[in-house]
């Protein structure tokens, strides 16, 4: 921490009147010697080279004084920006927190969310997606259930079918996780991407009905690897499905509910590390 407040940058020790008194000078000298020059042409009081090196003395002070100032403002400049992203970070670690304390009361979605985000960055690096674009959906794969906070725990935690009337409360959480992250202006694509992941390739699904490309990609890669992580976990109702079952639903979910492209590089990954089927959260 010491270190740290060490290398913080010091602004400018140079003010700006001092800068103007010294233009004034400048001018002032020349000035003087101009009219000296024109009224007692016999007479010098300073000569040329002294002035000339006076000048020139000034304004090389002046320049370099300026390049420095610019220097310590980008300095200064940088070091905010680093602080901004500081912040952004622990505002999001704070929210995930949060989720994750959540999801520990409920033993049928602990580290749901956790699981959700190792699968989505595992399968945007395998869709070629960059790193900052992984970042994203990383951010964007912790918080995608945030909105189901306020839900009431008999709905989330019901163990049988739900009625209409809650299944209609459940449909709002992509919207309200929406509504949730709104005043983190920094979110923007995440926000984007969990607002539309229960939407479906065919259009039916929700808040807003979005079909195939309509739908974010990464909303579309948050929908596969949800609906695996759902199916690959216990369910008070039922035992996580077979390896087998849950690669076939997948494939006949292509094309309606998820998207096939995605679909088929997420059973590629599936094979190549089978570590993601772990439940671990
Ligand atoms: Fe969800």
């Amino acid at each position: 921490m010491a270190e740290e407040q060490k290398k913080e940058p010091r602004i400018s020790t140079i003010s700006s009147t001092f800068k103007l008194w010294l233009v004034a000078i400048i001018f002032f000298l020349t000035f003087f010697h101009l009219y000296a020059i024109y009224n007692y042409p016999q007479t010098r009081i300073i000569s040329n080279e002294v002035l000339l090196g006076l000048v020139l003395t000034l304004v090389g002070y002046l320049w370099i004084q300026e390049l420095r100032d610019r220097e310590r403002l980008q300095a200064i400049n940088l070091a905010l920006i680093k602080a901004q992203r500081q912040l952004e970070h622990a505002e999001i670690d704070t929210i995930a927190a949060l989720i994750l304390a959540e999801e520990a009361k409920d033993p049928y979605v602990r580290g749901h969310s956790k699981r959700v985000t190792r699968c989505a960055v595992e399968l945007a690096q395998e869709l070629g997606f960059s790193q900052e674009q992984r970042k994203t959906i990383e951010r964007a794969g912790i918080l995608h259930d945030i909105g189901k906070i306020g839900i009431s725990d008999a709905i989330l935690r019901k163990p049988d079918k739900l009625n209409e009337e809650e299944w209609t409360v459940i449909k709002k959480h992509p919207r309200r996780a929406a509504e949730i992250l709104e005043p983190l202006s920094f979110l923007t694509k995440e926000k984007e991407m969990i607002c539309h992941h229960h939407e479906r390739f065919d259009g039916k699904g929700y808040p807003d009905g979005l079909k195939a490309e309509e739908i974010p990609l990464g909303a579309r890669i948050l929908a596969v690897v949800d609906s695996f992580d759902a199916m690959n976990s216990e369910r008070p109702y039922r035992k996580p499905l077979a390896e087998d079952a849950i690669i076939s639903e997948l494939k006949s979910a292509c094309g309606n509910q998820l998207d096939p492209g995605v679909v088929t590089a997420f059973l590629g990954l599936l094979k190549k590390k089978p570590s993601l089927w772990e439940r671990e959260g």
